[in-house]
């Protein structure tokens, strides 16, 4: 396969100036779930490391964007800049509160960042490590200098919470983080290799269909499954571990280093037999690959950077150190962003 990678001589350096989340503050244990469908709290934490997750009141307005706007305004206020100093606002996301306007429109307008560039992009769960790697190349180029980078998703709507649904419901959660990211002087700083990939043949193990139409195979239509999440959770899994440690091993490779070379593997948290299957293959310290699913399940795009401001809020994350985003997801998309901060 192609390798796509690091820059030619750039002029001017990326750095991360902050980090923000907002998580809705309804939780849905797996005890919870106990009590709709045919399930337990011991087997979802044995096979996916889940002990709750959080669920967003769509019903009651808590929007894809409410939490994206929550998120990028802690980062701002973390890296004390105010809301006018943004040029361009860059939102992951698969959930869109609708489908015009946009959310990175709708937190434009909320924070008051005036006529920005505002774009969405759907990678499902790669959205924000794809979304990382278009930020740093836009600051590079000269065209934007302070970049409000956000994964935000409200996946539970999309959940059917029976026995019928349970494979996907277990999983997943809602979430917004957000990084604000300013142009440097320093050409060091910012993203030293990057991938980004899909594979549309896989999309079939993964979806969510509108109507009958949407069923790659039509045999397996039925109407209860409109508008929820469809998976095909051994196929995700088997992609899930060979691609996984299939980009880092390519990242690393590019940027000519080691796994030692890296401070932090901030990946994006589906399952955490996943994320210990690459640990071991690399012989990576548990202390350099933190796993939060057991609190958030699997949110979507929210979920690398929410990796990332729990280590920056707990003063983990150094100037100076190396930290590789990685995620996998629907599509099927896989990529990697490996940045010197
Ligand atoms: N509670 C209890 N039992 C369940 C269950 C649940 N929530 N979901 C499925 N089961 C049952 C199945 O019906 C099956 O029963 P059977 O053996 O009697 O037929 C059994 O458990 C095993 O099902 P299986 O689908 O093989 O389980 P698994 O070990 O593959 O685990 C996942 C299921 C979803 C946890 C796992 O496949 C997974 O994590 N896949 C990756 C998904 C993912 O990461 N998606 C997002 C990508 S971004």
């Amino acid at each position: 396969m192609m390798s796509v990678n690091t820059h030619h001589a750039p002029r001017r350096g990326v750095r991360v100036v902050a980090s923000g989340k907002c998580l809705p503050e309804t939780r849905l244990t797996n005890h919870d779930l106990e009590s709709c469908m045919e399930t337990s709290h011991e087997w979802i934490l044995k096979r996916t490391g889940i002990t709750e997750r959080r669920r967003a009141r769509w019903d009651e307005g808590e929007k894809t964007s409410t939490l994206a706007t929550n998120a990028l305004r802690a980062a701002m206020q973390n890296a004390n800049i105010a809301p006018d100093q943004l040029d361009l606002l860059l939102v992951a996301t698969m959930t869109p509160d609708t489908p015009t306007p946009s959310v990175s429109c709708i937190v434009s307008r909320e924070l008051g960042c005036g006529n920005i560039a505002a774009i969405d992009i759907n990678a499902a769960c790669s959205g924000f490590i794809y979304t990382m790697n278009l930020a740093d190349a836009m600051a590079r180029t000269g065209m934007y200098n302070t970049i409000g980078v956000i994964g935000a998703d409200c996946i539970t709507q999309f959940i059917d919470y029976s026995t019928y649904g349970r494979g996907a419901a277990i999983l997943f959660g809602d979430a917004a983080a957000a990084i604000v990211l300013q142009a440097s002087d320093d050409i060091e700083l910012g993203m030293i290799a990057q991938r980004m990939h899909s594979e549309g043949e896989g999309s079939k193990h993964l979806f969510i269909p509108s109507q009958q139409i949407d069923f790659p195979d039509q045999e397996d239509y039925d109407e209860r499954k409109l508008k929820k999440v469809q998976m095909n959770g051994q196929a995700v899994f088997k992609f899930a571990v060979s691609k996984f440690q299939e980009v880092i091993e390519n990242t690393l490779n590019d940027a000519g280093l080691t796994a030692d070379d890296v401070d932090h593997f901030i990946c994006h948290q589906a399952n955490s037999r996943i994320l210990e299957a690459a640990r071991e293959r690399f012989g990576i310290p548990e202390e350099k690959l933190l796993v939060n699913i057991h609190k958030y399940g699997n949110t979507v795009a929210a979920s690398a950077p929410l990796v990332f401001d729990e280590l920056r809020e707990a003063g983990r994350i150094q100037p100076g150190q190396r930290v590789m985003f990685l995620a996998f997801g629907a599509g099927l998309t896989w990529g990697s962003s490996l940045w010197q901060l």
